[in-house]
């Protein structure tokens, strides 16, 4: 089956003030119809630049994209029709009700008459708005005009949409229905989703592949366990120890564990009450493969050896890992 998204080559050089910003370099990936593929970078990683050339929004400085076949600067009116953008601004006009959007919407879309109020009514339904569908959008939350916003870009039936970071500003609850919605958006009406965030948890967990951005490029590409291999298969294990010191031998012991391959004490000083250097709590981090299978082991060898471990902290291989060893930066900033 022919790609819904090809992606080759694309680039963008703004221009500011006389001084040349290369916002994306070289830009190239495919999506296949019915995938959830989304861009995981940093502020400024260029994201959005990314997804304004490909849906035609802002002219390529190189390269082109097509969707489902047509070119977006040959063809950019077939291109459209296929496409849905849910943009990272919230685009809506705060005096007009939910109902009064869509319909605007739907008409810049050549909707009308009985099939525009059944689109509408379909749309309210699908973003669970029906109840709202009267009330002015400036009445509503964060949470509710986004998903006014994600209404806008579903009008008009598309097979492709892009949603650019549409959790950021939003309250957990609201974020876990965003999601949700990405997985239906598939489910329910076989769409393709491209999708944006900087949060590497949503994206590991709605993603069927993922494209790592970094200053305009692409540094990774592949699906989330791809990506995760990476940096190999180990865990990190955080044992909490408070003011004591682990001996030496414990150290030794804990090398000799099945899967561990890694194993390092760490205190850190931190300021006292005059502002003076004091000793911080101590943490004992065990890199292990299958870290999980290691711990029975690991806390008996501390027990034995009088250690009081406070408290344990697993934590898997994730994409924050990667990016971590790919640019030597974390990902939150
Ligand atoms: N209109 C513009 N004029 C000049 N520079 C721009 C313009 N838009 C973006 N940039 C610059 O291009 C780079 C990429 O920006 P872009 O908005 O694509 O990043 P992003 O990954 O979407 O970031 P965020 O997560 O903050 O939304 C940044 O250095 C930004 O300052
Ligand atoms: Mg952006």
């Amino acid at each position: 089956m022919e790609p819904m998204v090809v992606v080759r080559n694309l680039a963008k050089t703004y221009h500011n003030n006389g001084r040349a910003i290369q916002a994306v370099t070289n830009v190239s990936f495919e999506i296949g119809e019915r995938e959830i593929f989304s861009l995981l970078g940093p502020n400024g990683a260029g994201k959005t630049t990314t997804i304004s050339m490909i849906s035609g929004l802002l002219a390529p400085t190189a390269g082109d994209a097509t969707i489902g076949g047509h070119s977006i600067t040959r063809e950019p009116l077939a291109a459209k029709r296929l496409l849905g953008v849910v943009p990272q601004e919230i685009a809506l006009y705060p005096s007009l009700t939910a109902r009064q959007n869509l319909e605007f919407f739907g008409r810049i879309y050549g909707l009308s008459g009985a099939e525009l109020a059944r689109r509408v009514d379909e749309v309210l339904d699908f973003t669970d708005l029906r109840e709202r569908q009267n009330d002015r959008v400036d009445t509503f939350s964060g949470g509710m005009k986004r998903r006014v916003n994600i209404g806008v870009g579903l009008i008009h039936k598309p097979r492709l949409i892009y949603m650019d970071e549409p959790t950021v500003g939003i309250d957990p609850q609201n974020r876990r229905r965003v999601l949700d919605t990405v997985l239906r958006l598939r489910e329910e009406m076989g769409m393709t989703v491209l999708y944006t965030s900087h949060l590497m948890e949503e994206v590991q967990e709605i993603s069927d592949r993922v494209a790592i951005m970094d200053h305009g490029e692409i540094i990774a590409l592949g699906t989330v366990g791809e990506l995760i291999q990476k940096v190999g298969e180990e865990d990190r294990l955080i044992f909490s120890v408070g003011q004591q010191t682990p001996p030496e031998t414990l150290l030794a012991a804990f090398r000799g564990v099945a899967g561990v391959t890694g194993v390092a004490f760490e205190r850190r000083e931190t300021a006292g009450n005059n502002g003076e250097a004091v000793d911080g709590d101590g943490k004992l981090t065990v890199v292990a493969k299958r870290g999980r299978k290691a711990l029975p082991d690991l806390l008996r060898l501390a027990n034995e050896a009088g250690l009081n471990v406070l408290s344990v902290e697993v934590r898997e291989p994730d994409l924050e890992a990667v990016f971590l060893q790919l640019t030597g930066r974390a990902l939150r900033d």
